[in-house]
């Protein structure tokens, strides 16, 4: 709704409030954007139907730098939700282009009206401001700015007006070039903007533009545009000690490069609109459930796919890979899945199998065994077909015209099979032929899920290529990348050649530079300049499509390239990274910042794609992996074999690690469930849980599971300690519950950490639901329950709470109200002496039928210590009875608060219970002195 206020009463107040502003962000040794045009002054607005609001610009004064500026813009805005606010801003005259509606669902800006700015003025018959939900909008119509403030602490969060005594670059809206700037206060914290590896840490970090163009570059290239494009950021705040969060999405697939400069953010795009997003917050968890609610709700994972994942390109037959299932149950190291490279192709070719190395029926009776075992099996598939007459996919691809297009032609590259045309994901047709593929190939070899590498699109040559006459082209012998075709240089488009050059790869390459011709067309006339970074998106949402219709499981895909909204369809890992301890380090900023883009389940490849790690590097790596939501170990075709069980020193460390994420099975699944249903990060910065602790709003070598469950690797060579950071509390390790972090104010605290140790601490008011582990997670899932259950330690008052989902992951969707799920909420106090812990199902059914039970629990940081024989279940006595034993023991706090800097608690631990998990249960005793 409108402010009833009159317009120019309120430009005057906004005015003050703009300068206001802009005093309080300006920072004189951030230089401003150079400002390359007047702006635009707003001529009209109105009110429409539904709400929204429609404004229309005019250019001030044309110029022609990037080329000619649109001379009049159409502005909606629009309160979507209580906490989601849209100002969606084109040309208001034709059409542009914005992310297909039918790939990223959401409500279509109303019709360009033509005549409106140029022959029409609509009366602004009301107020500036334009308020209606958490978010208030505001402009200033001369030049034209507008301003986003959240309503309940009145902060603006974005700010795009200039003033003369701090400029901001003007609005600028040409062709082939959009710029709008907003300041920000120079103490907020802002994450996200990927992919992008950051060697400063999640935070973002004034420097070189943060350029977004999904490129296939390795990912040990620093401060560069790699796989994925999420222009998105999430901005933290805190204000007299509370702490705010909101996030910005820019909706827009073209080429970009954003500068943050602390005190102001420049987006510099080279085609589309302005579609911007705010969600309001205030809390990071309630950004990212605003988030994923508008892109799309992370994917669920089937339960195998939290286990350990092993891959490596470059096993040559059937039988390595045999033998790598078979060493890794000889070391006793968990395995649930097992990958193929593109090895097991013929030639490289997508859907096939290789008949020499990769004979079909022995590969049938693999998998069998492997699939009685509850293991899995996946495969890669690139985008690229091999161009191959005698080639069946390639065939029926040509059949349904389902290729990307240049001049009337399907667009050539250069991939593994040597030529290839690239499918086009924007065409029903296309999706329905790769559906038809997956379908053939699934007959052929009963995979459990697809990864999809390569999809940025990737393309050895660049250009315009021809098949060389005469020369053949490498095919199905190990890996070439030497471009083999017959290429020209293509610049004589604007696309191929526009005006403003993004900085591509980091060293302002040519957009087209080895991927598909900018000026390639796609269905409906649609330019690669303008889809390119949603390549691999759309081909995520057509190979999910296909999956989903195979067996009707819930699909597992792993994409490298990914978009706004790929998180709904797939997982991702980080890409081609170096066996280095910095990649090591990169590896956490960039899997948080993938939580924050609504694709949690992510990882990087363990001990490095290449080239070899050294042993001590993979036993840390192994120990950061095994509590990535995504653990896989995978290495390059050239670099020596890395299975964690090729080292002695690895396999002990593996076994620990992973054989703790094994035991926390049940926890990652159930925020897996959270994740599917609110989009909370499953790997989050500690900023999540301690949003006003300011102290963590950089840290990026440690990270939580879920919101307590908080991991301190080791990240450099030689070192058997770790430096790590406790915000306030108590924190229990994990691995030895009788050792406690008591951190009053929040502290660094040096733990020890000889080579075989990572460091997992659980924080206090925590129900933590593990289970005994296994080799393989479907065993593991079958073994009894145990409850941690975390008090503040010593203190006489306490509470604690967790929570269980469970399901048959088999199903396609993940939700309660199936027959076939339960959720359970455990709770715990303490209070005056007495301990009570309790739990509240909701359909019982799906665990009562699996007969899980809890059977022990462990109660950390207890005061006194208990009376053994006065514990009740359901409010019967119980110690003794049926086997049910209580023991205790002293924990040992680090609590620099007491003297000497040791105070001491008590674990209680009862045993030997079968609590039903489907069956609420209350466990109770009073807390008496034992002699
Ligand atoms: C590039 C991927 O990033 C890598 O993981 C894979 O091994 C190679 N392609 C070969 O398929």
């Amino acid at each position: 709704m409108f402010s009833s206020t009159s317009l120019s009463l309120s430009f005057l107040a906004l005015l003050l409030c703009f300068s206001a502003v802009a005093e309080s962000s300006s920072s004189k040794s951030n230089k401003p954007p150079a400002k390359i045009g007047q702006g635009y002054r707003l001529i009209a607005a109105e009110e429409t139907p539904d709400g929204g609001l429609i404004g229309h610009l005019q250019v001030k004064q044309k110029n022609n730098v990037y080329g000619p500026d649109i001379p009049y813009l159409q502005l909606f805005v629009k309160h979507e939700t209580d906490n989601r606010l849209r100002v969606h801003i084109t040309d208001a005259d034709k059409q542009r282009w914005e992310v297909p509606y039918n790939l990223l669902p959401r409500e279509s800006p109303p019709a360009l009206k033509q005549t409106i700015g140029r022959s029409r003025k609509i009366p602004i018959t009301e107020s500036s401001e334009y308020s209606g939900s958490q978010l208030i909008f505001s402009f200033k119509a001369d030049p034209f700015g507008f301003a986003v403030k959240r309503k309940s602490d009145g902060q603006v969060l974005f700010n795009t007006s200039s003033d003369e005594s701090d400029p901001l670059g003007e609005l600028v809206f040409k062709d082939q070039y959009l710029e709008i700037s907003t300041r920000l206060p120079k103490d907020a914290s802002l994450y996200g903007l990927g992919e992008n590896t950051q060697p400063h840490g999640i935070k973002l970090y004034p420097n070189d533009p943060y350029t977004l163009y999904t490129t296939d570059i390795s990912a040990i290239n620093l401060n560069a545009d790699l796989y994925g494009s999420h222009p998105v950021y999430m901005d933290l705040r805190n204000v007299g000690g509370e702490a705010y969060a909101h996030a910005v999405l820019l909706l827009n697939s073209n080429g970009m490069d954003v500068f943050y400069r602390g005190t102001s953010l420049t987006y510099k795009v080279i085609g589309g609109v302005f579609d911007f997003y705010f969600f309001a917050g205030p809390t990071p968890l309630g950004v990212v459930d605003q988030y994923t609610s508008f892109i799309g709700r992370p994917a669920p994972m089937p339960y195998w796919a939290l286990g350990f994942h092993q891959c490596r390109w470059g096993y040559h037959n059937l039988s390595v890979v045999e033998d790598v299932v078979e060493s890794y149950k000889k070391a006793q190291i968990p395995l649930d899945v097992i990958w193929n490279d593109d090895d097991h192709m013929d030639g490289h070719k997508d859907f096939t199998l290789n008949p020499t190395n990769y004979p079909r029926p022995k590969l049938l009776a693999f998998l069998e065994k492997i699939h009685s075992l509850g293991m899995k099996y996946i495969v890669i598939i690139d985008p690229g077909i091999g161009v191959n007459s005698t080639y069946g996919v390639y065939q029926r691809g040509i059949a349904n015209d389902v290729f990307i297009k240049y001049e009337g032609e399907p667009f050539l590259a250069q991939v593994w099979p040597g030529p290839v045309y690239f499918p086009d994901f924007l065409n029903p047709k296309t999706v329905s032929w790769w559906g038809d593929e997956i379908h053939r190939f699934h007959e052929l070899v009963p995979v459990d899920g697809l990864w999809i590498d390569m999809n940025e699109a990737s393309n050895f040559c660049s250009g315009k290529c021809k098949i060389p006459k005469g020369k053949q082209c490498p095919s199905g012998t190990g890996p070439g990348w030497i471009c083999c075709l017959d290429c020209k240089n293509i610049t004589k488009t604007r696309w191929d050649d526009p005006p403003y050059k993004i900085n591509a790869s980091g060293l302002q390459v040519p957009i087209g530079y080895k991927t598909i011709a900018t000026s390639a067309v796609h269905y409906n006339g649609v330019l690669e300049y303008d889809a390119h970074s949603i390549y691999g998106f759309s081909q995520s949402v057509a190979t999910h499509k296909a999956l989903q219709g195979l067996e009707g499981k819930r699909p597992f895909i792993l994409s490298r390239s990914t978009y706004v909204g790929s998180g709904k369809y797939a997982a991702h890992w980080t890409g081609d990274n170096k066996g280095t301890w910095e990649d090591l380090k990169y590896s956490i900023s960039t899997m948080l910042n993938f939580g924050i883009f609504g694709v949690p389940m992510v990882g990087s490849d363990i001990c490095g794609f290449y080239p070899a790690p050294t042993e001590e590097l993979c036993n840390r790596w192994i120990e950061v992996g095994a509590f990535y939501p995504f653990s896989r170990d995978h290495a390059n075709y050239y670099s020596p074999r890395q299975e964690l069980y090729q080292w002695d020193s690895v396999a002990q460390s593996a076994r620990n690690a992973l054989g703790m994420r094994y035991k926390l099975l049940p926890y990652l699944y159930t925020l897996n469930y959270e994740a599917h249903v609110s989009g909370a990060p499953i790997a989050r910065p500690l900023f999540f849980s301690f949003p006003t602790y300011t102290e963590c709003y950089g840290l990026s070598t440690q990270f939580l599971l879920g919101s307590s469950l908080l991991i301190s690797p080791v990240l450099e060579q030689g070192k058997t300690e770790v430096k790590a950071l406790f915000p306030p509390g108590s924190w229990y390790s994990l691995f030895d519950m009788t050792q406690t972090i008591v951190s009053k104010g929040g502290k660094y605290v040096m733990l020890d950490a000889p080579l075989h140790v990572v460091n997992v601490h659980l924080y206090q008011n925590t129900i933590l639901p593990m289970q005994q582990g296994g080799l393989i997670s479907k065993e593991a899932r079958k073994t009894p329950f145990s409850l941690v259950v975390t008090f503040p330690a010593g203190e006489s008052e306490g509470k604690a709470q967790g929570n269980l989902f469970l399901d048959d992951d088999e199903l396609p969707e993940m939700k309660l109200g199936n027959g076939k799920s339960t959720y359970v909420d455990f709770y715990a106090t303490v209070s005056g002496g007495s301990v009570k812990i309790w739990s509240e199902v909701q359909e019982a059914k799906f665990a009562l039928d699996n007969a899980w039970i809890v059977e022990k629990v462990t109660v950390l940081g207890l005061g006194r210590r208990v009376d053994a024989s006065a514990v009740e279940i359901d409010g019967k006595p119980a110690t003794g009875v049926s086997g049910v034993e209580v023991s205790s023991a002293e924990q040992v706090h680090f609590d620099d608060d007491k003297d000497g800097g040791k105070s001491t608690s008590v674990m209680v631990e009862v045993k030997g219970l079968s609590l039903l998990v489907g069956k609420k249960f209350e466990l109770a005793w009073n807390m008496g002195i034992k002699n």
